[in-house]
């Protein structure tokens, strides 16, 4: 079994673009949890264009009302960041190497530049109580390393992955991350995976138990679209066992 840890960052976008307070991340989050979802993810970035520093206030909030689901916050560990991290106290905070202007996540923490920096904020966050996460790419060596320098799990980066879906690419790019996830659990870590996971794609990705968690914004929100959010939720979960 895979838990499923609903990113609500496209709600937070969808809610931004108009000045009102609509769709209401807390509501989504509350229905997405009542479907039986194990957690919930937001990504504030430092323009808060999509999920905002006080959306993790007020989930977190809702979260006391869930004693069995958890809140995950990522982003790139600046100083806003952290300081939020460290008010709202997550169950988890999945550390991401983005630069403010980016996009969205498209690399994982190149750790032989970046454990100096890492140490001590892994450790500042971990004598809180949050679990530590770091997003990887899918490189079996640098597992061992991740966990030396203090974190809990990894998150995979699965866009190579979602990209080989459907194409002869596909039993190399399943080898590569089940091979770097094994090499993360050898480690003493536990494997989180996300980025362009949907419907069709993640099965395969975890039907051999290797992926704790997975966390899924994009796709599920447009897959909502066409299908509703309570069957698209529902639908994730049935496949994640
Ligand atoms: N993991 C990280 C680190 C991310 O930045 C994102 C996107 O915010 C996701 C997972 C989820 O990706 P997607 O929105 O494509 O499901």
């Amino acid at each position: 079994m895979t838990h499923l840890s609903v990113n609500l960052n496209k709600i937070g976008l969808l809610r931004n673009s108009r000045g009102r307070d609509y769709p209401n991340m807390v509501s989504m989050a509350k229905r997405t949890l009542d479907l039986g979802a194990f957690g919930i993810t937001i990504h504030p970035r430092p323009d808060q264009r999509h999920a905002t520093y006080q959306d993790c206030h007020d989930l977190k909030n809702l979260l006391k009302h869930y004693p069995n689901a958890e809140l995950n916050i990522e982003g790139f560990p600046d100083d806003a960041f952290l300081n939020v991290v460290l008010e709202v106290q997550p169950h988890q905070c999945t550390l991401v190497p983005d630069d403010p202007n980016q996009l969205t996540s498209d690399h994982g923490w190149n750790l032989s530049r970046d454990q100096d920096a890492l140490r001590p904020v892994i450790n500042k966050l971990k004598a809180q109580g949050i679990r530590v996460v770091l997003f990887m790419d899918p490189d079996a060596d640098n597992m061992a390393m991740a966990k030396e320098i203090g974190a809990d799990r990894v998150e995979l980066y699965t866009e190579a992955y979602a990209n080989a879906y459907d194409t002869d690419a596909l039993p190399e790019l399943l080898a590569q991350y089940h091979g770097a996830a094994q090499a993360a659990l050898d480690a003493g870590l536990e494997v989180n995976a996300g980025h362009d996971l949907d419907l069709q794609n993640v099965e395969a990705l975890c039907e051999t138990g290797l992926i704790k968690e997975v966390s899924i914004g994009h796709a599920l929100t447009i897959e909502a679209l066409d299908l509703g959010w309570d069957n698209v939720v529902k639908a994730y979960l049935e496949k994640l066992g």
